[in-house]
């Protein structure tokens, strides 16, 4: 597990733009969570799909959590990059994840199960889609999270 410290400040929306860093963190830290995403997706096992997903969380205290995709030969079994570095936060005991990078061969954006998974610890939430194949290198693409999942499920009592 990657585990980094500095100071941030609560990121601000922004809307499906190309940018060189995300409203509110450092460009320092995003240049940090966009490495550690590409980094930890060369560790994807992805024999079957051949598609390998990195995934960075910073949180609110300044750590990052990473992930990558982890692929079963029974299919279903699979582990997304995104829930894998969400596991990796609350097993070290955070829970308040403030910006997510996500580094694929062609920009994907985390599926639906991984949407609601980041949004039971973040309401919303800048996500940062880079695209390894991009002329434009790796800065990425900002989305929020609130755009990609509308009425996330709630669960009230
Ligand atoms: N995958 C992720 O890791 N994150 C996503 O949000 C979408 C899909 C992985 C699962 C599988 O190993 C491969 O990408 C192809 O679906």
């Amino acid at each position: 597990m990657k585990k980094t410290k500095t100071k941030t400040k609560a990121p601000q929306k922004t809307k499906g733009k190309k940018t060189k860093g995300v409203p509110g963190v450092s460009s320092a830290m995003f240049d940090q969570l966009v490495q550690e995403a590409k980094a930890v997706r060369e560790r994807a096992h992805a024999p079957y799909s051949r598609y390998q997903v990195g995934a960075a969380i910073l949180t609110k205290r300044g750590s990052i959590y990473v992930g990558c995709n982890v692929e079963n030969a029974s299919f279903g079994a699979t582990i997304c990059a995104e829930r894998g570095a969400i596991m990796q936060m609350v097993a070290a005991g955070e829970t308040d994840p403030i910006a997510c990078a996500v580094v694929t061969r062609d920009g994907g954006s985390p599926c639906g199960i991984c949407r609601q998974v980041l949004s039971e610890f973040a309401v919303d939430m800048p996500i940062v889609l880079v695209d390894l194949a991009s002329s434009e290198g790796e800065s990425g693409k900002v989305v929020q999270l609130a755009d990609l999942l509308p009425l996330a499920f709630r669960l009230h009592s």
